[in-house]
């Protein structure tokens, strides 16, 4: 017997119906605010992470799934999706005019150590800006992104708001920061210790204990930004909340991928049980010129599904849509309720052609697959041009059972569901 890799997931039932639910009501809502969809490759060249997400991240360090394939090329299942868009726009050319709206969803890949709501295969719903740097635009994000939370059924959600400033905040910042932490070097993990001279602000997202409570007293961001990413920030904060979005400032927000500047987020349930970020984002200032691309900045974000579906009721996804037993009593009847389930179909009536076994068998079947109505075919139906159907859930006997001309019985069924 083989089971699914380990941190990966065979999806089917509820999980199934709410990963369609969520796709089809994000992409309703995306292609209202301007997105048009993309499908990348899920294998992308390992440079393309490598220049994008940043060496000294834990995506990159440790959690790829990379390879060389047969012909020696060095390979990677996405981590991400950010980095393969970017790329796409560049490869295909897709930014004839500015901002360039994509979303996309699908398999994600990162070597992590499984648990609730955390695999090595999941899925991830993204949206990405292109080429349009303004407050408002972040805001209309923002608000996009909670109108599919809500759309979806998860309410009691709030955004953990932050920014990384402009590069010179960032200069500014790294140094107060690494004077900061070089007090404290020998007690930081060995990650950390190595993090201090090659990209300090790594350091703020470490999962070490000893390096968060070390990190708890660190400078604050906020208190290095220069002039101009402090007002670009107000100004976001000011129009979340005359959007009337749920946000809380949150100085330590970093975020685990190297190429956020300025506005950065998560979105974090605040009711139920499961508590870790369901999504995540900001802008980027030079991620389309890593890869050739014009010098513009851009701002995205993207839920992981599984997280979604876990704050997601179940009840709505486990009804069954009514459907019809096709039934014929015995095996000489199967050609007409054959020509029957077809009708069907083509009227756009869900059926179930259910043929095995004895005429008592066969009603089990129906019953077990939720069938809301039995059509039965015997010999004597086929000679008086009708067909007697069974109401299944009906609890009075004398309504249970109606014969219906072969003629009016489409229109029948469509009356009655
Ligand atoms: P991220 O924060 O690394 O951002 O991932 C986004 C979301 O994917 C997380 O909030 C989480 O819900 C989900 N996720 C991440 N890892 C796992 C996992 N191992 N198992 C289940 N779910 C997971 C990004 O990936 C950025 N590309 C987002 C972005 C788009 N930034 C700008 N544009």
């Amino acid at each position: 017997m083989f089971a699914p890799v380990r941190g990966m997931k065979d999806l089917y039932g509820v999980p199934a119906k709410k990963y369609r639910y969520i796709i089809d009501t994000a992409r309703r809502i995306g292609e209202k605010y301007g997105y048009a969809e993309i499908k990348t490759p899920i294998v992308e060249a390992t440079e393309v992470f490598h220049r994008s997400i940043g060496d000294e991240t834990d995506v990159v360090s440790k959690e790829m799934y990379s390879f060389l394939d047969k012909g020696g090329e060095e390979l990677t299942l996405r981590p991400e999706g950010t980095s393969a868009v970017m790329r796409a726009i560049v490869s295909e050319n897709l930014a004839q005019s500015f901002p360039v709206k994509l979303m996309y969803y699908g398999e994600m890949f990162r070597y992590d150590r499984p648990q609730r709501g955390r695999y090595r295969q999941f899925h991830q719903l993204g949206f990405e800006c292109v080429g349009d740097k303004s407050p408002y635009t972040d805001a209309i994000l923002l608000c996009m992104a909670t109108e599919i939370l809500n759309a979806i059924g998860v309410f009691d959600t709030k955004v953990l708001l932050n920014t990384l400033g402009d590069s010179e905040t960032r200069e500014a910042y790294t140094k107060g920061l690494v004077k900061y932490l070089s007090r404290h070097e020998d007690k930081l993990s060995e990650d950390s210790k190595r993090r201090l001279s090659k990209n300090p602000m790594r350091i703020l997202d470490s999962k070490d204990a000893n390096d968060r409570e070390i990190c708890q007293m660190a400078p604050l961001i906020t208190d290095y930004l220069s002039k101009e990413s402090e007002q670009y920030f107000q100004k976001v904060c000011d129009l979340l909340e005359k959007a009337g979005i749920n946000f809380e400032i949150d100085s330590f927000l970093v975020r685990g991928l190297d190429y956020y500047s300025e506005t950065a987020f998560e979105f974090k349930s605040t009711s139920g049980e499961y508590r870790d970020s369901v999504g995540g984002g900001g802008r980027y200032d030079s991620l389309l010129s890593l890869f050739g691309g014009a010098e513009v900045s851009g701002i995205g974000f993207a839920f992981g599904i599984e997280r979604l579906m876990l704050l997601m009721e179940d009840a709505k996804f486990k009804e069954i849509a009514p459907k019809i037993a096709v039934i014929p009593v015995s095996e000489s009847e199967n050609e007409v309720a054959f020509q029957l389930l077809k009708s069907l179909y083509e009227a756009e009536i869900s059926a179930e052609f259910i043929h095995m076994g004895t005429l008592s068998k066969k009603m089990k079947v129906a019953d077990r697959l939720k069938c809301s109505t039995a059509v039965i075919i015997g010999e004597d139906e086929i000679k008086n041009g009708c067909f007697t159907l069974k109401f299944m859930n009906c609890e009075n006997e004398e309504e249970k059972i109606k014969t219906v001309a072969k003629s009016d019985l489409i229109g029948f069924l469509k009356h009655i569901h």
